[in-house]
C-alpha cells in the first residue's frame, strides 16, 4: 500500500509513523511532512499542498489511501474532492467539518440533539450581543464561530474585557471573516479532557482518554499554547464520567450524524469539562489532537492502518480495538519566547533514546535538523503506570535539545 498523509505537525509524524508499521504499507508519502517524517522509516516528504495537486499526485502515484491531518483541508472540502475522483481517503465530508468549522452549527447540533454543552446565545450584529454582556453572568466565554488557529476562544472575567474582545472580533475583524460571527456562552468550571475517536457514520470507538496541558507555564501559568504536554490516559475520566459521556455526549452525537446525513468517515475528537455538575461537551474537533495523537497512538496495540481502513468501509462495529496497559506521557520543546515571537533555525541535537521523538517545527536542511516553528518536538514515554510514564520522559528529556529549548516540568501533575 503507498498512503498520503497530509499535514506537518507532531500529529502527521505520529500519525506516519504509526500507518508505517503496518507491513502492507510500502510507503507514506507527507505533504508537505516535516523534519522528522524526512528520517521517519519508510515516510517521504512531497511538498504539495492544494488540493488539486493533492489529487493529481494521488492518482499518478496509484496512492491507496489518503489520511488528512490539519482541519483546515477538511473544512475546504477535501474528502468531497478525493471521493468525487475515485480516491480513498479518511476525513470527514465538508458538512461534517462544520461540526469543528463553524462553532454556532456545532452548538445548534448539540442543542438540537440534546447533547450536554454549555448554555450559548449566537450573534451576528455588534449591538445586540454588546447589549448581552452587560447583563450576562462572568466569567463568559467569547466565541469567534470560524476557525482561528486556537486563538478564537476569550474568558472574560468582565464586561469591558467582553465589550473590548466582540470589537476585536466582530469590528476590527481580527479573524479576517471568523469572527464576525460570534458565540457567547455559559462559563464552565472544571477540568478538561480530550477523547479522540474514529467514526463510520454508523459506530464511533472512542480512543483512551488524554490530558492536554495548554497554558505555557507551570501550574498551568500563562498564556494558552497549542498544548504544552499530553498524558493518557486521564486521570480524570474515570469509570462515571466514561459513562455519562457515552450517553449524554457520544450516543446523542452519532444519532445526530446519523439524521443528519452528514457522510461522516474520520475522526471525531470531543473536548470535554468534567464538572460537579457532570460532563459537558466543550467543542468537537474533525481531526485528532496535538500533541493528544502523540501521546496516544504509542499506546494503541491494535494495527492502526487497519482502523482507518474498517472506517473507510464501514466495518468499525466489528474492530476490536485494543490498548496497551499502562500509561503514557508526551513533553513538548517549544522555541524560546513561544508562544510570542521566537527565532527559529536552531540545530537540533537527537542522541538515541528510550522514548520516541515526534517533530513538529523542525526542518531539515543542510544535513541538520534545525527548529523552524514554535512547538519544535514532543519526546514521549510509555510506563505502567503514570508515574512511570512521567519519570520515563523526563529521563529522556537530556537526549534532545536545541538552543533555548523550553518545556514544562510538570506534565502529568494534577492540580485540581
Ligand atoms: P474550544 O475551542 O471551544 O475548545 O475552546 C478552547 C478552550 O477554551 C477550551 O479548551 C477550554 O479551555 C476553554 N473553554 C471553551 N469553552 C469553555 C467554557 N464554556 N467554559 C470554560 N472554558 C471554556
Ligand atoms: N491539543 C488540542 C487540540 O489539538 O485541539
Amino acid at each position: 500500500m503507498k498512503v498520503l498523509v497530509i499535514g506537518n505537525g507532531g500529529r502527521e509524524h505520529a500519525i506516519a509513523w504509526k500507518i508505517a508499521q503496518n507491513c502492507l504499507v510500502e510507503k507514506v508519502y507527507c505533504a508537505p511532512g516535516n523534519g522528522g517524517t524526512h528520517v521517519e522509516n519508510k515516510c517521504e516528504n512531497i511538498n504539495l499542498d492544494k488540493i488539486d495537486d493533492l489529487v493529481k499526485f494521488a492518482k499518478e502515484e496509484h496512492i491507496d489511501l489518503t489520511f488528512v491531518g490539519p482541519e483546515a483541508k477538511l473544512v475546504e472540502g477535501i474528502s468531497d474532492v478525493f471521493k468525487a475522483e475515485g480516491l480513498k481517503i479518511f476525513g470527514p465530508s465538508k458538512k461534517a467539518a462544520q461540526l469543528e468549522g463553524s462553532k454556532s452549527f456545532s452548538k445548534d447540533f448539540m442543542k438540537k440533539y440534546g447533547i450536554k454543552t454549555a448554555a450559548y446565545e449566537v450573534f451576528t450584529e455588534i449591538e445586540p450581543a454588546l447589549k448581552y454582556v452587560k447583563t450576562c453572568p462572568y466569567p463568559t466565554v467569547i466565541k469567534a464561530d470560524g476557525l482561528a488557529a486556537g486563538k478564537g476562544v476569550v474568558i472574560c472575567q468582565t464586561v469591558e474585557e467582553a465589550s473590548n474582545t466582540l470589537n476585536e472580533f466582530m469590528i476590527n475583524d481580527v479573524f479576517k471573516g471568523s469572527g464576525k460571527k460570534v458565540v457567547i456562552e455559559q462559563f464552565l468550571d472544571g477540568v478538561e479532557a480530550s477523547i479522540l475517536s474514529f467514526t463510520d457514520g454508523n459506530t464511533i470507538i472512542p480512543f483512551i482518554s488524554s490530558k492536554d496541558h495548554k497554558q505555557i507555564f507551570d501550574e498551568d501559568k500563562g498564556p494558552n499554547t497549542g498544548g504544552m504536554g499530553v498524558i493518557a490516559p486521564n486521570p480524570y475520566c474515570t469509570v462515571d464520567v466514561l459513562e455519562d459521556f457515552n450517553e449524554n455526549i457520544l450516543k446523542p452525537t452519532l444519532l445526530g450524524i446519523n439524521s443528519e446525513e452528514m457522510d461522516y468517515i474520520g475522526v471525531i475528537f470531543f473536548g470535554i469539562m468534567i464538572t460537579k455538575d457532570g460532563t459537558y461537551l466543550l467543542e468537537y474537533n474533525v481531526r485528532m489532537g496535538d500533541p493528544e495523537t502523540q501521546a496516544v497512538l504509542p499506546l494503541l496495540k491494535s494495527d492502526f492502518t487497519e482502523l482507518v481502513l474498517a472506517a473507510i468501509d464501514k466495518k468499525l462495529s466489528s474492530f476490536n480495538l485494543e490498548w496497551e496497559k499502562g500509561s503514557s506521557c508526551c513533553v513538548v520543546l517549544a522555541s524560546k519566547g513561544y508562544p510570542g515571537s521566537y527565532e527559529t533555525g536552531k540545530i537540533i541535537e537527537i542522541k538515541p533514546s528510550k522514548g520516541k521523538v515526534f517533530a513538529a517545527g523542525a526542518i531539515y536542511e543542510d544535513g541538520h535538523l534545525k527548529t523552524s516553528g514554535g512547538r519544535v518536538l514532543s519526546l514521549v514515554s510509555i510506563g505502567s503506570n503514570l508515574d512511570e510514564a512521567i519519570n520515563n520522559t523526563y529521563e529522556e528529556l537530556s537526549s534532545v535539545n536545541f538552543e533555548g529549548a523550553y518545556c514544562r516540568k510538570d506534565i502529568g501533575k494534577l492540580y485540581k
